[in-house]
């Protein structure tokens, strides 16, 4: 489906140069057919010569030789990136934008009339092969178009179809949900520490049971709460863990946080 098409990656940052490493370590696309573009050149430098990218600062003329445009570049800088690119764009070439925030409609009203635009929304384990992208069309974009968005995506992870409505929630909870993981696993091997643990080792435990628990979740055909229960004899210890995660309302806090996120979402998609 990618076979001979060319793709062109706007903003070599986190998000960007990780698409791109994906699509190459998984073949699925060839060298000769990705070029990442930055207007920061000692990144550009960085993406050239310890990525082995294909690196240019001339996004008109990347876009231009592409027929796939991924936009990477942040939120705030997409209405100066697509005025930029504005004049390369025709109908013949897909537009994927992972900018949080941004809605299909934006994009559609810098570019030509009718311009096939897919909005993606991954997250940063994609790096290793083990993203989450939920995927919306816009206005324009054919079911093909959905097809092909997923196809790379699925390089680097498990994508999902979502109306373009439901990003915000998605961004609040798997855009930014590796942090969130990042941060309980921060706090494991602090309180792994204060047991008495080496930071090391509460560090290789916390990972690894991280890791089991969400593969268990994915392989099991058991809800996570029966999965849960299944760990939690009564009087024992994780249920004495659990009583005080409860207590302290480990649920609200995540629903406020999941919350929060999704109102910041909103703000971006409005300039704020
Ligand atoms: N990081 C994540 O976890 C994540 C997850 C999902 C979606 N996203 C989305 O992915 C996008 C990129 O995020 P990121 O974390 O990769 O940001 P980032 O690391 O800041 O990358 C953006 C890159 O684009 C460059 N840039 C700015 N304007 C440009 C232009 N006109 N032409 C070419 N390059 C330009 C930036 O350079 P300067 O730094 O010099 O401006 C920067 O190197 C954002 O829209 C974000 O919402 C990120």
């Amino acid at each position: 489906m990618l076979k001979g098409k060319k793709i062109a990656i706007i903003g070599g940052g986190k998000m960007g140069s990780i698409i791109a490493q994906g699509l190459l370590f998984q073949k699925i696309v060839p060298h000769k057919n990705i070029v990442i573009t930055d207007i920061d050149a000692a990144r550009l430098d960085f993406l050239g010569s310890s990525l082995k990218l294909r690196i240019s600062n001339n996004n008109e003329k990347t876009v231009r030789n592409a027929d796939i445009i991924i936009l990477a570049v942040k939120p705030q800088n997409m209405a100066a990136t697509l005025q930029e690119i504005k004049p390369a764009i025709n109908k013949s070439k897909l537009v994927i934008s992972i900018a949080a925030g941004i809605t299909t409609n934006f994009i559609e009203k810098y570019l030509v009339k009718g311009v096939r635009v897919v909005r993606v929304m991954p997250n940063t384990p994609a790096l290793v092969g083990e993203g989450t992208a939920a995927v919306a069309a816009g206005r324009f974009a054919k079911a093909g178009d959905v097809k092909l968005t997923r196809t790379i995506f699925n390089a680097v992870g498990v994508s999902h179809e979502v109306e373009e409505k439901l990003m915000d929630a998605v961004t609040a909870l798997s855009g930014s949900g590796p942090a969130y993981f990042f941060l309980i696993i921060e706090a494991l091997i602090e309180a792994g520490f204060k047991t008495g643990l080496s930071r090391e080792l509460a560090k290789k435990l916390a990972v690894q049971t991280m890791l089991g628990a969400a593969r268990l979740c994915l392989e099991s055909d058991k809800e996570p709460a029966h999965l849960r229960e299944m760990v939690t004899s009564p009087g024992g210890t994780t249920a004495a863990g659990l009583k005080v995660m409860e207590e302290k309302e480990i649920r609200e806090i995540i629903s406020a946080a999941i919350k929060a996120a999704t109102r910041r979402s909103k703000e971006l998609a409005k300039g704020k």
